[in-house]
């Protein structure tokens, strides 16, 4: 893959839908799990200008923080505990609007308003990690988000 991210122009979409083919790319020559975690996070977020894009590995029964862009984090979030825990508990994506109606949200950031968390599988069907994506506004995410998403990450091995 060329070392410089392309943004298409329009939708995000349109953004997606180039970013995925980048994501492609990027996961055919390189097979290590952290490094593809610490590129896709930048793509990400500086695709979409998000507040904070990364991942949680799952460890034991508490996520821990992997790659990432944006401001500090929390280092662990457990089990079943705020939208991380939960999009690993349930199994699926969780999409919220608004952090604060978020029962348990944990607020890394008070700049954060609302969230998409997408879980990563294993072959196995077992949750691995999950993508953390952060934005300063209220809504930023919705279906489109949320397939597109899905897809990027069933990229990584
Ligand atoms: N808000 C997340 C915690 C992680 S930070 O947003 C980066 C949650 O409630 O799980």
């Amino acid at each position: 893959m060329a070392e410089s991210l392309q943004i298409a122009k329009g939708g995000k979409e349109e953004k997606y839908a180039l970013l995925y083919s980048q994501v492609q790319s990027l996961v055919e020559v390189e097979n290590d799990t952290i490094a593809n975690m610490a590129n896709i996070a930048s793509m990400l977020h500086y695709t979409f200008n998000f507040w904070w894009t990364g991942f949680y590995r799952v460890c034991g029964d508490e996520l821990v923080l992997a790659p990432f862009q944006g401001p500090l984090a929390c280092s662990r979030i457990k089990y079943g505990r705020g939208v991380c825990g939960t999009a690993w508990k349930e199994r699926c994506t969780q999409v919220v609007p608004d952090v604060e109606l978020f029962p348990g949200h944990i607020a890394c950031s008070s700049e954060s308003k609302s969230e998409i968390v997408v879980p990563l599988f294993d072959a196995d069907g077992n949750v691995t990690a999950v993508l953390d994506i952060d934005s300063e506004k209220y809504a930023t995410f919705d279906e489109c988000d949320s397939a597109w998403l899905q897809k990027i990450v069933s990229l990584i091995r």
